[in-house]
């Protein structure tokens, strides 16, 4: 699916309708990784559809698995990926460099898995991605033995030489469930045990995907009285097996329609077998807090993640304070809180520096944006705020090359007075090829009004 550079957003009365989100980014990550280095083949139904999980079939394909996309039964249905995985350890050297594109999560955690191959390989990625910092995974991937070489600062490309690796304990200073996978992913094929003492506790798909592949993990939550995210160990020298997976909706997509209908009175959205993790879904307590009024109804549980219905519909409109505490689980919902205030209650978000170093500078392009539509908005340095009461009135606004941003910016627009054209949209590629499509089917305009 082809989307144009650049797109028009015309405001909207409501929101309604129901929808089905594109399978989670983060879990398809971590099952096409676990797949090619399990035994036997794995089948991996509702894969992401965006450019990002791509780059990650791409990479472990490169690296020997054997990758097949079934086409789709029905239009808009994902192919069935299914991976011949080569076992632990049994990666093959890569003919060329390994390209991430986009994905900050396909490099950091690729590195894991491939800091325990005894070969070189060389992890790239676009212009984005080379602006951001690997010193994260570097440091403790050598200390459990790969010797890795970067350029200056930390940055990609990465180039790793994987080795015999020894299992550690590992305490990170910032929060991040990438990190936190690329060790893990490195602990189980090294020998001895590997922990993560998390500082705040992270989206946790990776423990419950390596559980799905039959690894034995253990997690242990400290007393709430520390403060402290949870303990990770697992032990080295494991098994994976092959499975039949599939993957729930993302909530993190799905928070984009969500927060339209949060915002916009008269709104009614409802959203079908989306991921409903507690790690993921503090948005929702968020929108609550909002105002909105938000049903959620578990309805199963797929390889470990629960999975259910989502009913959203408008409500009051609160101020809102996003404390440090609460950023590792909305991090990547950000943007479009911020997107929230421009409607109503002002949305103000504090602890949340590691925003700079997203896709793009989150703080600086996300506020530069939306003040380019028209609001009372301004940056801190590790946060921002936007100030209700301010009705936007559209314009050209840029995406910079981040997918989050160019969907902010389109909810955003909903509530402007004139529309607005968002460059650089192509970028929702990345993670919701189908956005604008989806978006354009739920926002009810006045009635004979011919923009779409
Ligand atoms: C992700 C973790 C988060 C998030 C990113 C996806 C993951 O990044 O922002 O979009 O899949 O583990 P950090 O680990 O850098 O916080």
């Amino acid at each position: 699916m082809r989307v144009a550079d650049r797109v028009t957003v015309s405001p909207a009365l409501t929101v309604s309708g129901g929808l089905r989100v594109p399978g989670d980014k983060s879990i398809s990550h971590r099952y096409a990784l676990l797949a090619a280095i399990a035994d036997g083949r794995s089948t991996i139904a509702h894969y992401a559809p965006g450019a990002d999980c791509a780059s990650t079939l791409d990479c472990i394909s490169a690296l020997g698995a054997i990758v097949s996309r079934t086409p789709a039964s029905r239009d808009h249905e994902p192919p069935l990926v299914s991976i011949e995985g080569r076992g632990v350890r049994g990666l093959r050297a890569p003919s060329g460099a390994l390209d991430c594109g986009n994905s900050g999560s396909t490099m950091r955690m690729l590195a894991g898995v491939v800091a325990a191959h005894p070969f070189l390989s060389t992890l790239i990625g676009d212009a984005s991605l080379s602006r951001r910092p690997m010193r994260r995974v570097i440091g403790p991937l050598s200390e459990m033995g790969a010797v890795i070489t970067a350029a200056p600062d930390g940055r990609p490309p990465l180039g790793i030489q994987g080795a015999d690796l020894a299992g550690i304990h590992f305490a990170p200073d910032t929060p991040s469930a990438q990190v936190k996978s690329a060790v893990l992913l490195a602990g189980l094929q090294a020998t001895g045990e590997t922990s993560v003492l998390e500082p705040a506790s992270t989206r946790d798909h990776t423990e419950r995907a390596l559980t799905a592949f039959g690894a034995i993990v253990t997690v242990d939550s400290p007393p709430a009285s520390l403060r402290a995210g949870r303990r990770i160990v697992l032990q080295g020298g494991q098994r994976l097996t092959s499975c039949a997976l599939t993957v729930p909706g993302d909530i993190s997509s799905a928070a984009f329609m969500a927060v339209a209908a949060a915002a916009m009175p008269g709104s009614d959205v409802s959203i079908s077998h989306v991921g409903l993790n507690p790690s993921r879904s503090a948005l929702l307590d968020v929108l609550r807090r909002f105002g909105a009024e938000i049903d959620v109804t578990i309805e199963d549980e797929w390889n470990g993640e629960p999975v259910g219905r989502l009913r959203i519909r408008h409500g009051r409109m609160a101020d809102l304070v996003i404390t440090p505490d609460e950023v590792p689980e909305v991090i990547d919902e950000l943007p479009v809180l911020a997107a929230l205030g421009t409607f109503g209650g002002s949305v103000t978000v504090s602890g949340a520096g590691e925003l700079r170093v997203k896709e793009s500078d989150r703080i600086a392009e996300l506020v530069a944006g939306l003040r380019a539509m028209g609001a009372d908005a301004d940056e801190r340095p590790d946060g921002f705020q936007v100030r209700a009461g301010t009705r936007l009135t559209g314009g050209t606004v840029h995406a910079k090359h981040d997918h989050r941003l160019a969907m902010a910016f389109a909810i955003a627009a909903l509530g402007a007075s004139g529309p607005t054209h968002i460059e650089g949209a192509d970028a929702v590629a990345v993670s919701y090829p189908a956005f604008f499509e989806d978006l354009a089917r739920l926002a009810q305009r006045r009635e004979g009004d011919p923009r779409a």
